[in-house]
């Protein structure tokens, strides 16, 4: 490493709730970089002309939140697969000569959020279930074929959203939303990727009483960090994921592409994103 000072940032519409900052600057501080990592907001139409702006100011990283991590696709110049697969960059890295690199480090965030919360659990072979066809089913959805699930169940309460993310792939098989709670007799691996259970959202309606005692579940919402699906399947002794995790997790490709560090996720940094 150059030992150059790195500025990073994360863009959205609105960025003021970003957790970002506060986990790329414990690290910085943490493995003694020279960096620094702001939020700033740029709306739709000024995305373009914002990152030039950027780039030009000496920013050499950028994460993207909503709403433009579709968007900032045109703005690569090269697209790693993982984004390719999942239609969305979540990560710009800005090399020397200026090219741009898009990266989506969502589906490494969950699978690597499961792998240390539940390091003995193994998804090969496995079936899951995904509620939601979001952006963040589709990530979800990458890393569960990452890690070779067998068979991927996919349900939304738009049924079309939900075929449209399915078409062409063998391996997910849409069901009704309202057939879910049958189908869990089938499931290993439970995600919710709706922002159902979300403080402030309506509470996601699901009865467990069919899923196998061993089956994991894995919430993305992280506000509250038990929510009432996690709580519901600890109570029953699933294992039970909570979401912050993935937050973290998705992070650190993106800070080790800026920083040339992989940086951990420890106690104390989980414990200020929740404060
Ligand atoms: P993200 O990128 O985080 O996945 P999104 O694209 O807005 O966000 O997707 C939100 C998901 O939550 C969708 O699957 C949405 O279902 P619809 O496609 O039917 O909108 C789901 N969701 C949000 N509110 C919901 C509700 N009240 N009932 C059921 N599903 C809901």
């Amino acid at each position: 490493m150059s030992g150059a000072f790195i500025k990073a940032a994360v863009i959205g519409h609105p960025v003021r709730h970003s957790k970002s900052p506060l986990i790329h600057n414990y690290w910085i501080e943490k493995y003694a970089l020279q960096g620094s990592y702001e939020a700033i907001d740029l709306a739709p139409v000024d995305l373009a002309f914002g990152i030039k702006r950027l780039i030009e100011e000496g920013y050499s990283g950028f994460n993207l939140t909503v709403p433009h991590k579709e968007a900032a696709m045109g703005l690569c110049n090269e697209i790693e697969e993982a984004a390719l697969r999942i239609g969305a960059v979540n990560t710009l890295v800005v090399e020397e000569t200026g090219r741009i690199r898009g990266l989506n480090t969502d589906s490494y965030g969950f699978t690597a959020n499961i792998a240390q919360k539940k390091p003995g659990f193994f998804m090969s072979g496995k079936t899951a279930l995904v509620l939601g066809a979001g952006g963040a089913a589709r990530a979800v959805i990458d890393g569960l074929r990452a890690h070779e699930v067998s068979r991927i169940l996919l349900t939304n309460r738009t049924r079309e959203k939900a075929l449209a993310l399915a078409a062409g792939a063998q391996d997910i098989e849409v069901i009704l939303w309202e057939e879910k709670d049958k189908a869990l007799a089938a499931v290993e691996i439970l995600i919710n990727t709706t922002s159902l259970g979300m403080s402030g959202q309506p509470p996601l309606t699901i009865d467990l009483k069919h899923l196998p005692a061993e089956a994991l579940v894995s919430d993305i919402v992280y506000a509250p960090l038990m929510t009432p699906l996690l709580q519901e399947a600890q109570m029953r002794g699933n294992p039970a994921v909570t979401g912050i995790g993935m937050l973290l997790h998705q992070a650190r490709p993106a800070f080790e592409a800026w920083f040339g560090v992989l940086p951990d996720v420890d106690e104390t940094l989980e414990r200020m994103v929740l404060r």
